[in-house]
């Protein structure tokens, strides 16, 4: 499995701009820690920076053919590019986007992502970690590993397996869910009570929208989760777990769910 590393305008000057913002790491080493990330992966990564927009719509369309996803941060262009946005669309590789800063909390002419309209996943504000769980993620929808988690009360289960599917609540538009790394900091009081399920779902076998959107409050770093605008069937639910947390209110992690890498 092979993904393209791309970055746009500005990013090779990382260490000397702006470190308050983007910090010391300069752009080589960001790319040993991409590269080191994508090891532990066992995936395949090449990188490519330019500061110029026409080089970047070149380069993804040059994707097509030779990598199973794309990982971009497109720098300033984020804000600008249509042109980025239709490469994107054009090749229709899985993509995620990734930003170094949180743009959510930065000025105004930052708040619109055009190429993350073409982008599945959204890193933002992470750091250089972005960049590798933006790997991790494409990596597991490539494979067909990656899972979403949805956590309902067991009476809730038992009513959906009588009806052979999930739906979302009444007067809900979406199912929220998880990627299962977010669980480890899942707050135990909200389920606490009566007796929780949580279930496994493969989005690949969700024939309803599902789309990752931004479910943080504004005040914190932009998360964002998997809602599914319409019924989960059985069929994509491949695990169905108790819900269990130790006495210290830390998920339990059941060793039936599927072994993507945790944080
Ligand atoms: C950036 C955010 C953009 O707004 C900015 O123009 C960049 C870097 C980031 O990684 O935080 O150059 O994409």
């Amino acid at each position: 499995m092979k993904f393209y590393v791309l970055n746009g305008p500005n990013i090779n000057m990382l260490g000397i701009r702006e470190p308050d913002i983007y910090g010391r790491l300069d752009y080589k080493g960001l790319l040993a820690y991409i590269a080191a990330g994508a090891k532990e992966l066992g995936v395949e990564v090449d990188f490519y920076q330019s500061n110029s927009e026409g080089d970047l719509v070149s380069a993804i369309q040059q994707a097509l053919g030779r990598y199973d996803g794309i990982v971009i941060n497109p720098a300033a262009y984020t804000h600008t590019s249509v042109a980025i946005l239709d490469a994107l669309k054009a090749v229709d590789l899985p993509a995620a986007e990734v930003h170094i800063s949180d743009v959510t909390k930065r000025e105004a002419f930052r708040q619109v992502s055009y190429a993350g309209m073409a982008c599945k996943y959204h890193f933002v504000g992470e750091g250089k970690e972005g960049y590798v769980h933006a790997l991790e993620r494409l990596a597991g929808e490539v494979s067909g590993a990656l899972r979403i988690l949805h956590a309902l009360p067991a009476a809730a289960w038992r009513e959906a397996g009588a009806a052979g599917e999930l739906m979302p609540a009444p007067g809900q538009a979406y199912i929220h869910c998880s990627p299962i790394e977010y669980f480890h900091r899942v707050d135990a009081a909200r389920f606490a009570g009566r007796p929780h399920v949580l279930l496994a779902i493969d989005p690949a076998r969700v024939e309803a929208p599902v789309r990752w959107e931004n479910g943080a409050p504004a005040q914190d770093a932009p998360r964002y989760y998997p809602h599914v605008y319409g019924p989960v069937p059985a069929a994509a639910i491949t695990d169905a777990v108790p819900l269990r947390f130790d006495a210290a209110g830390r998920w339990l992690r059941d060793p039936r769910l599927p072994a993507l890498a945790d944080r």
